[in-house]
């Protein structure tokens, strides 16, 4: 058949087209992929059958006749567990479920931003937002992330930068609570600081919590929703980290004046029911047990990395223990640039997520790269970094030598 040319049919500012998907790398570090042994695939089974079997005929219904904002045991799942983990008093209705927390970035956006409007992010952040920023006009402007996450001074340099040019930005986007990508957790004094930096400045905060179940002692501080008292904090969540990706569930928590715009924008007829009726059914009885087991798993897999990175890498390779996710962001020596080197192992089979995507700071973040170590299996851990060592040996002159096993306690 002939191909029809839809180019010139494109409108302005199209996306370049996608690249056709040649299949899996053979070791990937790459993504916010969660660790398949942990599924609960038996019980989800379990829960899929008793909701169909109860309320499979309102499947009927556009959105199972619950309204636009999700299937309501769902919400009133979250409703309890957030007011519980995260201290947050919400109820249902002030919930709105998606299809993954992504949609909540379309919509937020959506509800809020214009080409050539300002954003303050964390310097290294999701990519997944970068990528939205790049696309769409947004300028972010990249504060740097220490130990204990967003720098506060940094915060308040670059607010009162802003305004001295006249620029309010329409908000900080954050995640607070093991960052991605570098995995810290901000504590409740800087919470409070930012909070109020935010509200002296009139700025929303855009709070991104989808890693805060993964925190290996299983105590994280309150969110930033929770510790607001001005109504400027916008909350996402998901199950992707916690349950499963591919469900493509998240939600949204926020103050009815935001939330409603939210909900003029979601113009889909609602997400997948299904997804979020097996959810409620497994969730409500299982979920507090799931995760303690599943954060056993992956806190497993992230010393089996750190050990490979500390067997064939040396001192070559710089990072902290993150206090919990799937993530490890790991500094090289400066003359590794990662997106050649990400280019050269991805040809061997190994896949890591170079950090100048993760970054507003392409130079900071060019010898840095980031590993999600919750797919991989154990195996996969340490031949997939043996054969990334090799090459960047190859390549870059380091690490000079592999077996520096004796250097781990001197470096932590
Ligand atoms: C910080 C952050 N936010 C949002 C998402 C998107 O998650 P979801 O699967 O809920 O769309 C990810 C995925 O990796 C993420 O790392």
């Amino acid at each position: 058949m002939a191909d029809f040319d839809f180019t010139p049919l494109l409108p302005p500012g199209s996306p370049p087209p996608a690249a056709k998907w040649t299949g899996s790398p053979r070791y990937n570090f790459t993504g916010g992929n969660n660790d398949p042994a942990q599924v609960p695939v038996e019980a989800l089974r379990v829960a899929a059958d008793a909701v169909l079997r109860r309320e499979g005929a309102s499947l009927a219904y556009y959105g199972v006749a619950h309204g636009p904002q999700g299937y309501r045991p769902l919400r009133e799942f979250l409703a309890a567990k957030l007011k519980r983990d995260a201290g947050i008093g919400c109820t249902a209705d002030d919930i709105l479920l998606v299809s993954g927390s992504l949609q909540a970035f379309d919509l937020i956006n959506g509800a809020l931003l214009a080409p050539g409007d300002t954003v303050i992010v964390e310097r290294d952040t999701y990519q997944g937002m970068l990528n939205r920023y790049a696309r769409s006009g947004v300028n972010a402007v990249g504060v740097p992330v220490d130990r204990d996450g967003l720098q506060i001074d940094s915060l308040a340099d670059t607010l009162a930068a802003l305004r001295a040019k006249n620029i309010r930005p329409k908000y900080i986007y954050t995640i607070p609570t093991v960052q991605n990508p570098t995995g810290t957790v901000m504590p409740v004094d800087r919470r409070t600081k930012l909070l109020e930096l935010a509200s002296s400045y009139g700025v929303p905060v855009f709070e991104d919590d989808c890693y805060s179940d993964l925190i290996w002692s299983g105590e994280r501080p309150p969110a930033l929703y929770a510790m607001d008292t001005t109504g400027g904090v916008i909350h996402i969540g998901s199950f992707s980290k916690s349950i499963a990706p591919a469900l493509r569930v998240g939600f949204i928590v926020a103050p009815w004046p935001i939330l409603s715009r939210m909900i003029a924008l979601k113009v889909d007829a609602g997400s997948g029911a299904l997804e979020q009726m097996v959810l409620a059914e497994y969730c409500t009885p299982r979920f507090a047990a799931h995760v303690p087991a599943l954060r056993r798993g992956l806190r497993k897999k992230l010393e089996t990395l750190m050990a490979a990175l500390d067997e064939q890498f040396g001192t070559a390779a710089e990072f902290d223990d993150p206090p919990g996710g799937i993530f490890l962001w790991v500094k090289l020596p400066d003359q590794v640039d990662t997106m050649r080197l990400y280019q050269s192992a991805l040809a061997a089979g190994v896949a890591i997520n170079p950090g100048p995507e993760w970054s507003t700071d392409a130079t900071h973040a060019r010898s840095r790269m980031r590993l999600c170590f919750a797919s991989p299996t154990e195996d996969e851990i340490r031949e997939g970094i043996a054969i990334l060592a090799d090459i960047c040996r190859k390549e870059f002159g380091v690490p000079e030598r592999s077996a520096n096993i004796e250097l781990r306690a001197e470096r932590r």
